[in-house]
């Protein structure tokens, strides 16, 4: 008996396991029912009773060395396992990152542009630090004219002839293709403009307009009307019709004021166009002679139109968004509606 529990006492030294099934094999081989220390215990009760403590005492030993020795070969081969099986399914799909989406403004901007680039007209774009001969001068506002209140101004500087300010309006963009680019003239300008007013629902201290100016010789009124009843079919369905009403600006003369179809209740009357069955996209009118004159442009020989308009006034009207803030926000919620507008 005495070699037997030496002998497992020595194999227990060079017992190794590299998974957790081999260590419970050694458990079973040693310990388990048929096992070799339980075995040994049989035996046990058998022996000499002289014999008994001290057999006892080093069977006692022998089983506890066992079955320290297994629980760590045990745990160890468990880590083992653990560190080369991966936690994570490596081969499930990987969460996709949400992709981000065209900003509405953007994507009414683009069509805006796109449609008159259809028709041939080029883009042409200005500073938004502008001063105020672009913005005002050049365009017939005389000084102190009131109708430069028409726009409250941010001013970057004053105190001199020239101060520079935030431009109020795209027009300025007309000014400096006029004094830059050859005749004909068909160009859209796209832009950021600002104006000192509060913010509300209708109202925003910087929004985006187009502005659309064509000079060439003999362009008439006609035109002008031809060329924003096709851009509001394109821009608003093929059923829209358009109406004029007259207006005034400084930099045209006539000037107007353009009304499309309201495209939510086709001219029955409804919230939106509040019950008149329009809805007003622009300005527009022939370039003043005076504005022709200023960018040395015979008035005799050339004349031209121009329009303006706002993108965001746009926009709430194709998705009938009731309050201008929500395009400054940035709420994902609002901006994720758009994701698929490619087509307004
Ligand atoms: N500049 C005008 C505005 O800011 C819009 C506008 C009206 C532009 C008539 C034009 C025009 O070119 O002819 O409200």
């Amino acid at each position: 008996m005495k070699e037997a529990i030496e002998q497992i006492f020595q194999e227990l030294q060079q017992l190794k396991a590299t998974t957790q099934s081999e260590a419970e094999q050694a458990r079973i081989r040693f310990l388990g029912k048929k096992g070799e220390i339980t075995a040994l215990m049989e035996q046990f009760r058998t022996i000499a009773p002289e014999l008994k403590r001290e057999y006892g005492q080093k069977l006692n030993e022998l089983k506890k060395a066992t079955t320290e020795r297994i629980e760590a070969l045990k745990s160890a081969a468990a880590s083992a396992e653990e560190a080369t099986q991966p936690k994570q399914d490596l081969t499930m799909p990987g969460d996709a990152l949400p992709l981000g989406s065209r900003h509405p403004v953007s994507i009414v901007r683009e069509q805006i542009v796109d449609i008159f680039r259809k028709f041939g007209y080029d883009v042409a774009e200005g500073p938004e630090i502008e001063d105020d001969y672009h913005v005002f001068e050049a365009l017939n506002f005389p000084p102190n004219h009131p109708a430069r209140e028409m726009q409250d101004t941010f001013f970057v500087s004053t105190g001199h002839l020239n101060p520079l300010l935030l431009r109020t309006h795209t027009s300025s963009v007309q000014v400096r293709t006029m004094e830059t680019q050859p005749l004909p003239i068909r160009v859209v300008c796209p832009g950021r403009v600002f104006r000192n007013e509060a913010i509300s629902a209708r109202a925003h201290c910087i929004f985006h307009q187009v502005e659309g100016l064509y000079i060439d010789k003999n362009v008439t009124f006609a035109d002008l009307k031809q060329a924003i009843l096709l851009f509001a079919r394109e821009m608003f369905g093929p059923e829209t019709e358009i109406r004029m009403r007259p207006s005034y600006f400084p930099f045209t003369e006539p000037s107007a004021e353009v009304d499309v179809s309201c495209n939510i209740c086709h001219g029955k009357g409804c919230n939106i166009c509040k019950g008149t069955g329009w809805l007003e996209i622009m300005g527009c009118g022939m370039v003043d002679p005076n504005v022709l004159k200023a960018s040395g442009i015979d008035p005799e020989v050339y004349s031209g139109f121009a329009f303006g308009m706002g993108v965001e006034r746009i926009a709430m009207l194709k998705w009938q968004v009731n309050d201008l803030r929500h395009y400054f926000e940035n709420d994902m919620r609002f901006l994720g509606e758009f994701a698929t507008a490619t087509e307004v």
